[in-house]
């Protein structure tokens, strides 16, 4: 994509769209009929995908727009029922590349496979077996998944801890083993299963205790992503706030939510605002990399803003997202579901990595999103604007009529469907 700026989207029809997309990608057809003309998930496929398959279930597709990232530019897509988080995504994208885009890495790409060994007559002895066999341990995981090893990735390290180990503990005691394991451009959760799995009889042998647990941990703190954005506050001034007045907003938002749990995690949830469309949209497992952010955001031991937000010594405002973020671009639903390949072709991302890296970066300016818009107006004005146009649907309006509707439902003050079903009778008449 040789820009993610196309002004006008927001004002174009659907078919607009998609032909704006055609021409800026090279879509075949069957593609484009792919996303709104035939049923893009056939119930054939989903019947493969899960059990006791009844239908399909569709939520709509958005364009973030307006991203810079690293240089380079990005069109996301974003799969969400909630009015506003698209447009405000690209609201600040929009802003943020104004000021050279984000900036965003992810070192490291390593997942984590568990395996818990209880009943051991000798824990220290049994840790030490381990950790003089972690060769043997290796080179054992990578012949359960040769193909992962091929593509340059597999069990890379391991390490083993103790827990319980206090006898007054509650629990009992046990030994955990953690593989790191490079899974390559996949999130890796079968490869990671296959591997603890196969490792069990090896481990209970070697320890003389009984393996129960094998699975992968969703606490993906070694496959980390950051994003970071640094915005001059002239470009922050809205309406009536000054620049300063916003950055500052935002500083104090942030605060709040660094300080108070119940603030915290309604600010989080806006980050997933950002965060979860895009997992969705491109076929990856949107619980594991809730599960994940939600706990890192608890790393310091009580659970606290997943960004930071600061002002630097020019006066602009900072901020930064660091998560994990196990995705992938290849496996799972990335490559079934017809939607998620096309998405995937929409983003152009070449690695998991750099997919983990627009998702952060996506999280970081729908966070600013709502920050900026809670310490200015609030976010009903805007809100409710789109609101409106669901409302206008609800009640019976269709084609020109939901946007005339739409308008008056503001200009009255009264975006609520027995409202908007007046309009519609009048109208209609
Ligand atoms: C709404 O979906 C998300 C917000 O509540 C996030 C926040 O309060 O920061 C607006």
């Amino acid at each position: 994509m040789e820009t993610s700026r196309i002004p006008g989207f927001y004002n174009m029809t659907v078919d607009e769209r998609i032909e704006m997309l055609k021409k800026l990608h090279d879509f075949s057809d069957e593609d484009i009929d792919n996303i709104h003309k035939k049923a893009p998930l056939t119930t054939d496929t989903a019947d493969k995908m899960i059990e006791n398959v009844i239908g399909t279930f569709e939520l709509p597709l958005g364009l973030g727009l307006n991203f810079l990232i690293n240089g380079k530019d990005y069109v996301v897509p974003m799969v969400i029922e909630e009015a506003s988080v698209v447009a405000s995504a690209s609201h600040i994208a929009r802003i943020v590349r104004k000021s050279g885009g984000f900036t965003t890495e992810a070192a490291e790409r390593l997942m984590i496979g568990q395996v818990q060994v209880v009943g051991c007559s000798d824990f220290p002895a049994a840790k030490e077996a381990i950790l003089q066999n972690k060769e043997v341990l290796l080179e054992a995981a990578n012949n359960a998944y040769p193909s992962i090893v091929a593509r340059g990735g597999g069990a890379e390290d391991l390490d083993v801890r103790i827990l319980n180990e206090d006898s007054n503990s509650a629990y009992s005691q046990m030994l955990v083993i953690h593989v790191y394991i490079n899974t390559c451009d996949a999130m890796g959760a079968n490869i990671i299963n296959t591997m603890v799995e196969s490792l069990a009889p090896i481990i209970e042998e070697m320890t003389r205790g009984k393996v129960y647990l094998r699975i992968l941990s969703n606490y993906a703190d070694k496959c980390i992503a950051k994003a970071s954005c640094v915005i001059p506050p002239e470009l922050l001034q809205t309406g009536e706030y000054s620049g300063e007045e916003v950055r500052d907003g935002v500083i104090h938002a942030y605060e709040f939510a660094a300080s108070d749990l119940y603030r915290a995690v309604t600010h989080n949830k806006g980050i997933m605002n950002g965060i979860d469309p895009v997992v969705i949209a491109t076929g990856n497992d949107w619980r594991a990399v809730e599960a994940g952010a939600h706990a890192y955001a608890s790393r310091n031991g009580t659970y606290s803003s997943m960004t930071v937000w600061s002002k630097d010594e020019y006066g602009n405002l900072v901020g930064e997202l660091e998560l994990p973020i196990s995705v992938g671009i290849v496996g799972g639903a990335t490559r079934v579901h017809p939607l998620a390949k096309f998405a995937m072709n929409i983003l152009q991302v070449k690695s998991a990595k750099e997919l983990a890296q627009v998702i952060v970066a996506v999280g970081l300016a729908q966070n600013l999103g709502a920050l900026k818009a809670l310490a200015t107006d609030g976010i009903q004005k805007g809100h409710m604007a789109l609101h409106s146009r669901s409302v206008a649907v609800a009640a019976g309006a269709t084609g020109e009529m939901i946007d005339i509707i739409a308008r008056e439902l503001i200009k009255e003050k009264q975006i609520r469907v027995g409202k908007a079903k007046e309009l519609v009778e009048q109208y209609t008449k």
